[in-house]
């Protein structure tokens, strides 16, 4: 028989057992389960990746509720052992659920949270750096001085592409893409091209008033124009950002193809999912394209990079960090033991996810809601008043 899991237990005697398959930051979502009657445990295992089998050995014969994450697979196996166990939630900690079979979760009843708003800006501002690094050539720059080869300023050393003035695209304009479109719009006074299914009616006002603003004060406005196909944006831009969810429409998106429409001295930031992009077509772009660059939060087959990508000086690789500050990893926390808890005790769904703040107040006690169940609908399950 395989060894139990190492486990940490909080509050043994509580009424509901919720299980976090890893340790999470911060220690208010803790307290919140505990305070209200749960037994808490959470897998300490050294083991970055949990398998099926781990998580199935961790819900045992009586789970109330499951804290899981995006590098595990959450489907048909997992949800029946969950419901056998009498468990009705799971909540990732995460706003993407690519990892997750929603189907499954509805057969068995399983309502599934995560965790929207909280990661917009911190990955936003990730995307944002990734764009600049790839422009000013940061890390190459940080590489060569550490290898002490600086002996004096040139004139040619490590020259990069200005910002300012330049376009950048926008694949995917919801909650980060628009937040980046922002920073990189008003930061840097690019103008914007965009491709979504839906227009980004916020997104474009804004740009139309810091335009507006600036051509009052004397200087160059800023643009926008939504595309009509992600080719256009694709072709324009000279900085572009992917931020749709993975799902079958965007699952290799950018292949060679369309790296081909791309300008030669083009940079690509993707924080979205690694499966956006084909990365071996991106490889052999980044070979062929020395002046085009990339910055990747995030690959097709995480941990692992595609063949040649380290090798290449014009790609930026960063391992899955774009929701990685001390806020928003504790709120994430929070929101999905909140997810978890509003569920086991019948609470209603938050009437609006892209409003998540009152729950992340640590001064006052959150609402009686669960903050986001991507299924509710689905599970008829009724929707805050508040
Ligand atoms: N790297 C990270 O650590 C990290 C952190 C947070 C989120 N993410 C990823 O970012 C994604 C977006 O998060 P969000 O909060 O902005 O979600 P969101 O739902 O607000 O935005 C996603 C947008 O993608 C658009 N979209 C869907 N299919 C498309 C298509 N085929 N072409 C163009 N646009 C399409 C949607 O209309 C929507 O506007 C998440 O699903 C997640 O996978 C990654």
């Amino acid at each position: 028989m395989a060894k139990p899991l190492q486990i940490e237990v909080y509050n043994p005697n509580g009424k509901y057992r919720v299980v976090s398959t890893k340790s999470m930051p911060g220690t208010r979502w803790i307290n919140l389960l505990v305070e209200q009657d749960c037994r808490l445990e959470i897998c300490t295992q050294k083991k970055t990746i949990l398998s099926v089998e781990d998580i199935i050995s961790l819900i045992g014969n009586k789970c109330d509720g499951v804290i899981g994450q995006l590098t595990e697979d959450w489907g048909e196996t997992l949800f029946s052992a969950l419901s056998r166990a009498g468990g009705k939630a799971f909540s990732n900690m995460a706003v993407g659920y690519n990892n997750v079979d929603v189907n499954a979760a509805n057969k068995y009843g399983v309502a599934v949270g995560n965790t929207p708003g909280v990661l917009t800006e911190t990955t936003a501002e990730l995307a944002a750096s990734l764009s600049l690094s790839a422009a000013r050539r940061i890390v190459e720059a940080d590489n060569f001085m550490r290898a002490g080869l600086y002996d004096g300023w040139l004139p040619h050393l490590f020259v990069g592409n200005l910002l300012k003035g330049q376009t950048v695209g926008v694949i995917g304009a919801g909650r980060i893409g628009s937040a980046y479109a922002r920073m990189m719009v008003e930061g840097f006074k690019m103008n914007l091209i965009y491709y979504d299914l839906y227009q980004a009616t916020r997104l474009e006002k804004f740009v139309t008033a810091y335009g507006q603003f600036l051509k009052a004060n004397g200087e160059q406005p800023v643009t926008w124009k939504r595309a009509s196909s992600m080719e256009e944006v694709l072709r324009e831009a000279d900085v572009i950002s992917l931020h749709p969810i993975l799902d079958k429409t965007t699952y290799h998106l950018i292949n060679k193809e369309r790296l081909a429409m791309m300008k030669k001295e083009a940079i690509l930031v993707n924080c979205s999912r690694g499966p956006v992009i084909h990365e071996v077509a991106l490889v052999e772009h980044l070979k062929a394209n020395p002046m085009f660059r990339v910055g990747l939060d995030v690959f097709e087959d995480e941990p692992y990079m595609k063949p040649g990508l380290a090798d290449m000086k014009n790609a930026i690789v960063v391992p899955h960090i774009a929701s990685a500050s001390k806020w928003t990893r504790e709120g994430m926390a929070t929101l999905a033991a909140l997810n978890v808890l509003g569920k086991i005790k019948g609470y209603p769904v938050w009437s609006d996810t892209n409003r998540v703040e009152p729950f992340l107040d640590e001064k006052s006690r959150p609402p009686a809601a669960c903050p986001s169940i991507v299924n509710s609908k689905s599970l008829g399950l009724p929707v805050s008043k508040l």
